[in-house]
C-alpha cells in the first residue's frame, strides 16, 4: 500500500486527521482544516540539553541580568526589562503597532551601544529605514535584514551575535525543511522552536510579532503560546489613540501589569499616569457615567464607565459590553432587578469603558451597577465621586483588596469622595481632605450615589 502523502492539520489547534474535516476533532472549531505534506514531522526535539539530574541547591545561577530599555511602560510589562535567552511572542491587530513599539526598543538598544537585528518579512529595509527615521531609531547598530528563510536568519544571528533578535512577523519566515507554505501551523511551530533553540543557546533574546486572527487569537496560538516564554498583546481601539501592552503569560514576571501608550507621529509614547488620560474626555454632568478604579498589576488606573440604557423596541432586550465581560453585565442587571428592584427586563443596556480599556478586576463591579441605574434614572452621579466595590449575587458589596492605593491615586487625581465596601473602612488610611461612604448592601450604594 501507497504511504500516506497528505495529512490534514487544524490551523488553530494543530490536531491531525487523515480525513479532510470541517470541524475541528481536537479544538471544535469550523474551517480551520489545511492540507499538508505527510512528512511535517519535527525533527529537533524542543528541548536543549539538560545533564543528569542535579540537586536544586547546586543550580549555577546567573544573577538575572535584564536589559533595560528606557521604554518604561514596556519594562514594566516584560518585568522590569528584557531577560537574555528569553523568547517574547508579540500579538496585536494588524496597524496596531507592534512593528513600531518593536523598532523602537530596538533603537534604544542600539543607541545603548547594543547591536540588535531586525529581521523583517513583511516590509523591505526601506520601508523600515523610514519608519526608524520617523521614530528617532536610526543607529548605526541596527541590523536590518529582509528576509524570510529561517535557516538565512539564524545563520547571520549567530554570526552577528546580537543583544536582541526581532523576527517580524512569524507567520512569515519558514523552514526550508518543510514543504508548507509560511504561516501554516506546521511552519509557525517549528520556526518558533527552531528560534527558541537559537534563545537558549546564545542567550539571545528573541522577540517574536504574531499577527492576530479574526476570531482574537495568535494564528497557530495554543501551539505558539507554549513554547515561548512570554506573550504580550498590544491591543487597543482603532480610533483612539492609545495602546495598551498587556501580558497574557510571563515565566518572568508578573501578568497583570499594564503599559499605556500613546500612538503618536514619533511612534509611541509611554503614558506614566493613565488616570489623567482616561479621564480627560469626561464631562462628568451626563447620567450614567461613573469613575472606578481599577488596579493593573501594581498600579492603580482611574477609568470612566459609561452605561446607557434605554427602551427595547423589539422583544428581546440587549446587553452590549464594552471593555468588560458581557455575563458579568447580565450578573449585574439580574442583581439591580432582584435586589435594588429596577425593572430592567424591557430595557436595552449597554456599556462603555471609556478609552478602549478593558477590565477585568470585579471592583469595578459596583461602578458598573451604580452607572447602569445612573442612566436608568437618568440622574447624573455626583462628578467628584469614585466607586469601589465588588457586588456579590446576594447584593452585598465586598471589599476590594489594595483600597488604601485606590482612595489615595483618586485623592490625587482631585476626588474628594469614595464610596466603598463597609469591610474595607477598617484599618483605611486616607487622606484627610477624601470623604469615604462605606456601604453594605447595592440598594444602600444607589442611594447615597445618586
Ligand atoms: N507618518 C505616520 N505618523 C503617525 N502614525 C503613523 C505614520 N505612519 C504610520 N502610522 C501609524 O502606524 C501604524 C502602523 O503600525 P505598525 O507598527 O506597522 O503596526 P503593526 O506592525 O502592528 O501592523 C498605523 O496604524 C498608522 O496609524
Ligand atoms: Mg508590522
Amino acid at each position: 500500500m501507497p504511504k500516506q502523502k497528505t495529512r490534514y492539520v487544524c490551523q488553530s489547534c494543530g490536531a491531525t486527521a487523515l480525513r479532510w474535516f470541517g470541524r475541528c476533532p481536537g479544538c471544535g472549531q469550523w474551517n480551520t482544516c489545511a492540507e499538508e505534506s505527510a512528512q511535517e514531522e519535527t525533527k529537533r526535539p524542543l528541548q536543549f540539553s539538560a545533564g543528569p539530574p542535579a540537586p536544586i541547591t547546586e543550580v549555577e545561577m546567573t544573577t538575572e541580568e535584564r536589559h533595560r530599555t528606557e521604554i518604561s511602560e514596556f519594562d514594566r510589562v516584560l518585568g522590569g526589562g528584557i531577560v537574555p535567552g528569553s523568547i517574547v511572542l508579540v500579538g496585536g491587530d494588524p496597524g496596531i503597532g507592534k512593528s513600531t513599539l518593536l523598532l523602537q526598543v530596538s533603537g534604544k538598544l542600539g543607541s545603548d551601544g547594543q547591536k540588535v537585528l531586525y529581521v523583517s518579512g513583511e516590509e523591505s529595509p526601506r520601508q523600515t529605514r523610514m519608519r526608524a527615521g520617523r521614530i528617532g531609531a536610526l543607529t548605526g547598530n541596527l541590523f536590518v535584514l529582509s528576509e524570510t528563510n529561517l535557516d538565512v536568519i539564524t545563520s547571520e544571528a549567530e554570526k552577528l551575535s546580537p543583544s536582541m533578535v526581532v523576527i517580524d512577523s512569524v507567520q512569515t519566515v519558514y523552514s526550508p525543511e518543510l514543504e508548507s507554505a509560511p504561516g501554516s501551523i506546521s511552519q509557525v511551530r517549528e520556526c518558533a522552536g527552531i528560534l527558541m533553540h537559537l534563545a537558549k543557546r546564545t542567550g539571545i533574546p528573541v522577540f517574536l510579532v504574531g499577527h492576530v486572527t479574526k476570531e482574537g487569537a495568535i494564528a497557530g496560538p495554543k501551539v505558539l503560546e507554549h513554547i515561548v516564554d512570554t506573550v504580550l498583546y498590544l491591543e487597543g481601539e482603532r480610533h483612539h489613540s492609545y495602546r495598551i501592552l498587556r501580558a497574557a503569560k510571563n515565566r518572568f514576571g508578573s501578568t497583570n501589569e499594564i503599559g499605556v501608550f500613546e500612538m503618536e507621529e514619533e511612534g509611541m509614547v509611554g503614558i506614566e499616569n493613565p488616570s489623567e488620560v482616561f479621564l480627560s474626555e469626561r464631562s462628568g454632568t451626563e447620567s450614567g457615567s461613573v469613575v472606578v478604579c481599577s488596579i493593573e498589576g501594581t498600579r492603580p488606573i482611574l477609568v470612566e464607565i459609561q452605561a446607557l440604557v434605554s427602551p427595547a423596541n423589539f422583544g428581546y432586550p440587549q446587553r452590549v459590553a464594552a471593555g468588560i465581560d458581557n455575563r458579568r453585565l447580565s450578573i449585574l442587571i439580574a442583581v439591580l432587578e432582584k435586589r435594588a428592584g429596577l425593572t430592567l427586563g424591557t430595557q436595552d443596556v449597554f456599556i462603555k469603558v471609556a478609552g478602549g480599556v478593558r477590565i477585568e478586576e470585579p471592583s469595578v463591579d459596583l461602578g458598573i451597577a451604580t452607572a447602569i441605574s445612573s442612566s436608568f434614572r437618568d440622574a447624573p452621579v455626583d462628578p467628584d465621586t469614585v466607586v469601589i466595590g465588588e457586588v456579590g449575587l446576594g447584593g452585598e458589596i465586598r471589599p476590594v483588596g489594595g483600597i488604601d492605593k485606590r482612595v489615595k491615586e483618586a485623592a490625587k487625581l482631585g476626588f474628594r469622595r469614595c464610596i466603598i465596601a463597609k469591610g474595607n473602612l477598617k484599618g483605611l488610611r486616607k487622606p484627610d481632605e477624601m470623604e469615604t461612604v462605606a456601604v453594605k448592601t447595592v440598594e444602600e450604594a444607589l442611594r447615597e450615589a445618586l
